[in-house]
C-alpha cells in the first residue's frame, strides 16, 4: 500500500498536469481574441477542451455567446469513484477491454457502511456484508491501475480533498457532491458512471457550456458563524433549483479569510441547488492545506502560476462578468439552520425558535449528528470539540444523542491523537466509521423513535429528503453548523438559541456558551492513521482476475447491446403510457433496490415501477395485448423473452432529478427502444442516447392523447437520420391496437452527430469498445 509519504510515481500523480493546462489555455486565448475575459470556471474548462476551436465556435456566435450554448467536449485530469456507483461504471469500463485507465482514476468504499454502535463493530459488520462487492472493486482497482481505498479508509470527498484535488485541476466523480473539490480551486463534476467511463478510456467527456453564478464574498466571519452558513443562507437565496445549469464562481476579499476546508464544504453542498459545480480562486490558505497532505510540490507549482501574471489560470480576469451575481457580507452573515425535507428552507438562528413555534415542528430533537464529506475538517471539529469543554467543565451532557462521522482516516486519526475524539466520547459522543453511515440512510437508529413518528435530528451533513438518514419520513433533519449541532445537542431542545440563550447546570447555576474557537490545521500535522486503509498502489496487473462470481446476485458483467437494425424500427409496442412526473426515481427505485447496482438483471426488475398509468391512475399496473394485468417490469420481461420491443409513451420533463444511469440501462436491458414525450430532463436524455435508447418529443403536444399502450409503433426516417449523423426528419407510424386504425405522428429529436453514431453501435459503449480496439 501506498505510504502518505508517497512513492514518486503516486506524488507525480497527485500534480495536475499544470504545462498542458496553461498551454491549452493560450489556445483558447488565441480561438476568442486575447482581450475576452474569462471568469475562473471558464479558463479552467476551456483549458480541458480537447478541441477548443471546435467547442468554443461552433453553434456559438463566433465564441460570444459560449454560455448555455456551446457543447463542450472535455478532457478532464482524473476521475473519482464510490463504491455503489463504481460497480456500474467499471462493468462498464471493462466492456471496452481496455489493459488500464487513460486517466489517473481512485475507487472510495464509503457509502455501504453502516452507522450503528460505532466504528469498531460496524467496520467489520459492513464489510462482511458486502465483501463480494469490495473484493471485485478491488481487484478491478489491481487489474485496470486504480488506487484502492479499502472500506474505513474515508469517505470520497474528503479523501480526494486530501489527495487529488488540486488548483486549476479538472476531475470527475460518480457522486453528486464531488463539487467539494472546488475548496482547493478544482472544477471537480459529479456525473454518472457512463460519464466517468468517457474520461476512463480517453473518450471526450461532453457537457453543455455551462452559465456563471458569481457569488462575491466581502467581510469577515465570526463568532458562531462558519463557512457552513455561507452555503445554508445561499441555499435559501436561490432554492433547489436557482443553480441549474450554472457553475457556482466565488470571489472577493471575503475569499482570502477562508480556510480551505470551510471552501469546500461551501462547494459540496452547491449540489443542494443544482449547480453543476462551484469553485473557489487560489487563496492563501490553500498552501497550508496542499503541505499538510504532503502536496507541497502541488502548491509551489500552483503558487507560481498564481503569481504569473493577472490573467493566469487560477483567478478570474478582472474584467470576467456573471451571469448573475450574489454578494456575500460575511460580517453579517448569522448562522442559520436549513430543513425540514429540503436543503432551501432557511431560517436564521434569531429566527428558529419562533418558526418552530409557529410552524408546530418537534421542540424536543433525538440525535445531533457532525461530520460527513461536508463538515469534518479540523477546523469544524475542533470548533465542536471547544463546546464539548465548554460545556463539560459546567458538568453538562448531550441531552439528545450524539455521534461523530470523521471523513478519512487521517481525520480521525489526528483528531485521536489531539484527544478531540476521547474529548466527544467522554460527553457521551459516539465515534461512528469514517464512511458515509447515517448521511446514506445506513443509521441503524437505537433510541427507537417508531417508524412514522414525527421526530427532529440535526445534522451538519447536506442532505435532508424524508427517510434519508433512518428511513423514517417523519425524521426532520435540520441542517446547520457542526458547531450549532454540538450546542443544540446539550439543550435536546429545537428552540435553543446558543448565542442568547442558557442552560442550567447540575449545580443549578446559569451556563452559557462562549463563541467556538478551533483550529483550521493541526499544529503537529495530520497522522496517517491506520496502514490498513491506505490505498494500493496505481500500477495495472493484467494477470490479476477481476472477481464476480457468476452465481453472484449482486454482480453481473455486461453482455453489450445489439447494434441498431439496418433500416427503421419496425412493430415496437407501447408497453407504457405515462401520467404525470416520471423522474429517474420513478424509473429506477432506489433504497433497497441500491443493493443490485452491479445486477443489471436484477435492478431491472424495479423498472418504472413508480410510474402512473395514463389509463387507469394506477401505479406500476401493465395491460398486455389481452388485457391481462401485469406489473411493469414483468411485462417488460415477458415482451423481452417474446422478442418484441417496445417504446414509452410519457408527459413532460421525463427523466428529471438525478443523473442515475439505471433509468436509461433498464429500459434498454429489456428491450426499451424509444421513449417519446412531451419533453425530457437534460441529463436524462443524453443518458438515453448513451444507451442506444432513442429519446422523440412531440411535434404536436396533444399527439400524446393519441397513442395508448399496446399500440403498434413504426419509426419513420429515423434510420436515415442516424445515417446522417442527426440530420433529418422523423415521424411515427401509429397502428391501433383496438381498431387498426393507422396514422402519422410528427416527432424531434437532438441527435447530434457522435449520439447518432452512438445509436448506431448499440450504445456509446459498443462504439467506446471499437475505437479502444481499433
Ligand atoms: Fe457520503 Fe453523504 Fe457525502 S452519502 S459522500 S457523506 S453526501
Amino acid at each position: 500500500r501506498l505510504s502518505r509519504g508517497l512513492a514518486t510515481e503516486a506524488a507525480s500523480s497527485r500534480m495536475p498536469p499544470y504545462p498542458k493546462i496553461v498551454r491549452n489555455l493560450e489556445q483558447v486565448r488565441k480561438v476568442l481574441g486575447s482581450e475576452r475575459a474569462l471568469t475562473l470556471a471558464e479558463k479552467i474548462l476551456y483549458a480541458h477542451l480537447d478541441n477548443p476551436e471546435e467547442s468554443l465556435l461552433s453553434g456559438t456566435n463566433n465564441g460570444r455567446d459560449i454560455r448555455g450554448k456551446a457543447n463542450l467536449k472535455l478532457k478532464p485530469d482524473r476521475v473519482a469513484m464510490q463504491d455503489a456507483s463504481a460497480q456500474m461504471a467499471l462493468l462498464q469500463f471493462m466492456s471496452c477491454g481496455l489493459p488500464s485507465t487513460a486517466v489517473p482514476a481512485s475507487i472510495h468504499c464509503d457509502h455501504m457502511i453502516v452507522g450503528e454502535r460505532g466504528a469498531d463493530t460496524d467496520l467489520p459488520a459492513s464489510i462482511q456484508g458486502n465483501a463480494e462487492v469490495f473484493d471485485f472493486l478491488e481487484s478491478a482497482a489491481k487489474r485496470y491501475g486504480i488506487e484502492f481505498w479499502p472500506p474505513g479508509a474515508g469517505i470520497i470527498h474528503q479523501s480526494v480533498l486530501e489527495n487529488y484535488a488540486a488548483p486549476g485541476l479538472m476531475m470527475l466523480g460518480t457522486d453528486s457532491h464531488t463539487p467539494n473539490g472546488g475548496g482547493l480551486g478544482a472544477i471537480a463534476i459529479g456525473v454518472g458512471g457512463a460519464d466517468a467511463v468517457d474520461a476512463l478510456v480517453d473518450a471526450p467527456w461532453e457537457l453543455k457550456a455551462p452559465k456563471i453564478l458569481g457569488v462575491r464574498l466581502e467581510g469577515q466571519l465570526s463568532g458562531w458563524a462558519s463557512p457552513k452558513d455561507i452555503i445554508l443562507h445561499l441555499a435559501g437565496k436561490l432554492t433547489v433549483r436557482g443553480g441549474t445549469g450554472f457553475v457556482i464562481e466565488y470571489h472577493g476579499p471575503g475569499v482570502e479569510t477562508l480556510s480551505c476546508t470551510g471552501m469546500a464544504t461551501c462547494c459540496n453542498m452547491g449540489a443542494e441547488v443544482g449547480a453543476t459545480t462551484s469553485l473557489f480562486p487560489f487563496s492563501p490558505s490553500m498552501v497550508p492545506y496542499l503541505e499538510a497532505t504532503h502536496r507541497g510540490h502541488v502548491a509551489k507549482a500552483a503558487a507560481e502560476i498564481a503569481a504569473s501574471g493577472p490573467s493566469n489560470l487560477l483567478r478570474a480576469d478582472s474584467s470576467a462578468e456573471y451571469d448573475q451575481l450574489i454578494t456575500i457580507n460575511l460580517s453579517e452573515l448569522e448562522p442559520h439552520i436549513n430543513g425540514p425535507f429540503t436543503p432551501d428552507l432557511s431560517v436564521p438562528l434569531s429566527r428558529f425558535a419562533e418558526t418552530v413555534r409557529e410552524k408546530k415542528w418537534p421542540e424536543t430533537f433525538g440525535a445531533g449528528l457532525i461530520g460527513s464529506c461536508t463538515n469534518s475538517s479540523y477546523e469544524d471539529m475542533t470548533r465542536a470539540e471547544d463546546l464539548v469543554k465548554q460545556a463539560s467543565a459546567a458538568g453538562l451532557k448531550p441531552k439528545a444523542d450524539f455521534f461523530i462521522t470523521p471523513g478519512s482516516e487521517q481525520i480521525r486519526a489526528t483528531l485521536d491523537r489531539d484527544q478531540t475524539l476521547s474529548t466527544f466520547e467522554q460527553a457521551g459522543g459516539i465515534v461512528l466509521a469514517n464512511a458515509c453511515g447515517p448521511c446514506i440512510g445506513q443509521w441503524k437508529r437505537t433510541d427507537d423513535v417508531p417508524k412514522g413518528e414525527n421526530n427532529a435530528i440535526f445534522t451538519s451533513y447536506n442532505r435532508n429528503f424524508p427517510g434519508r438518514n433512518d428511513g423514517n419520513r417523519q425524521t426532520m433533519n435540520f441542517l446547520a453548523s457542526p458547531e450549532l449541532v454540538t450546542a443544540l445537542a446539550y439543550s435536546g431542545s429545537t428552540t435553543f438559541n446558543p448565542m442568547t440563550d442558557s442552560l442550567t447546570t447540575p449545580s443549578g447555576e446559569n451556563f452559557k456558551f462562549q463563541p467556538p474557537k478551533g483550529f483550521d490545521l493541526p499544529s503537529a500535522g495530520f497522522e496517517e492513521g491506520n496502514p490498513k486503509f491506505l490505498p494500493s498502489a496505481a500500477v495495472p496487473d493484467a494477470s490479476q482476475e477481476v472477481i464476480v462470481s457468476p452465481t453472484s446476485d449482486r454482480l453481473a458483467l455486461l453482455e453489450p447491446f445489439a447494434p441498431f437494425p439496418r433500416g427503421d424500427l419496425s412493430g415496437l409496442q407501447v408497453l407504457y403510457k405515462v401520467k404525470g412526473q416520471c423522474t429517474t426515481d420513478t424509473i429506477s427505485a432506489a433504497g433497497p433496490w441500491l443493493k443490485y447496482k452491479g445486477h443489471l438483471p436484477n435492478i431491472s426488475a424495479n423498472t418504472l415501477i413508480g410510474a402512473v398509468n395514463a389509463a387507469t391512475g394506477e401505479t406500476n399496473v401493465a395491460y398486455d395485448e389481452s388485457g391481462n394485468q401485469h406489473s411493469i417490469p414483468e411485462l417488460a420481461e415477458q415482451w423481452k423473452q417474446r422478442g418484441i420491443e417496445w417504446l414509452v409513451v410519457a408527459e413532460d420533463n421525463y427523466g428529471e432529478g438525478s443523473a442515475r444511469e439505471h433509468a436509461a440501462l433498464q429500459p434498454r436491458y429489456l428491450g426499451g427502444r424509444v421513449i417519446v414525450s412531451k419533453s425530457f430532463a437534460r441529463i436524462h436524455e443524453t443518458n438515453l442516447k448513451k444507451q442506444g435508447v432513442v429519446p422523440l418529443t412531440f411535434a404536436n403536444r396533444e399527439d400524446y392523447d393519441r397513442i395508448d399502450a399496446c399500440d403498434i409503433v413504426d419509426t419513420v426516417g429515423l434510420y436515415d437520420v442516424l445515417q446522417a449523423g442527426g440530420q433529418g426528419e422523423i415521424q411515427l407510424r401509429v397502428t391501433k391496437k383496438k381498431t387498426g386504425e393507422s396514422f402519422l405522428v410528427p416527432v424531434q429529436h437532438t441527435l447530434s452527430k457522435d449520439q447518432s453514431a452512438f445509436i448506431l453501435a448499440g450504445s456509446a459503449l459498443n462504439l467506446l469498445a471499437k475505437k479502444a480496439n481499433a
